[in-house]
């Protein structure tokens, strides 16, 4: 069975990709992490899923993971689900064009002992074989401000 059809607008993302990327916050001290993401599509099933895990540069400690389902909706609409062990849940609704993926919270949930997030903005591009994202977010009483960049290359 091969992908299916509703995921073509997608298929720019598949595969496995590793990079690095910095994080800024008002909040809290730079960093810099190593990132590894995969996209994958299950053969016949209308959804992308994503992984994601990431290390601290300068000691390799374990940090930020997610994952996730990106679920093309027709007429370029991307609708996402995304969950976060740290008790955050995004769920959005985006566009996809020519290698681009903007996504726009639609919902944020929260565990009760979560950090507050409010929202979350994800722009995602791929030229060949490098994929370039940043995020930016409302959290802890700030208006939505940039949080991380990253640069990936396929594998
Ligand atoms: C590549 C992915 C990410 C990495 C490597 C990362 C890393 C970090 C680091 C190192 C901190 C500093 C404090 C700490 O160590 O916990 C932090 C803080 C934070 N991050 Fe991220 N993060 C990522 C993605 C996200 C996402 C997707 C969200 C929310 C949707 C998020 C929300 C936050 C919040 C709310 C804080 C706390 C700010 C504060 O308490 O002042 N992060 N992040």
């Amino acid at each position: 069975m091969s992908v299916h059809p509703d995921v073509t607008p997608l298929e720019f993302l598949l595969g496995s990709w590793k990079g690095s990327g910095h994080g800024e916050y008002p909040t809290i001290e730079s960093f810099d992490y190593f990132e590894e993401v995969s996209f994958v599509a299950p053969p016949g099933k209308p959804f992308v899923v994503y992984t994601q895990k990431t290390r601290h540069a300068d000691d390799d400690r374990p940090l930020h993971t997610e994952t996730g389902y990106l679920r093309p909706v027709g007429d370029g609409t991307v609708e996402m689900t995304l969950a976060q062990p740290t008790g955050v849940v995004e769920i959005h609704v985006g566009t996809v064009s020519a290698g681009r993926l903007e996504l726009t919270t639609h919902q944020v949930g929260l565990t009760p002992t979560a950090k507050e997030v409010t929202s979350v903005r994800r722009e995602l591009a791929v030229d060949g074989d490098t994929l370039t994202y940043d995020l930016a977010m409302a959290a802890v009483g700030r208006p939505i401000t940039h949080h991380l960049h990253a640069v990936l290359h396929r594998i």
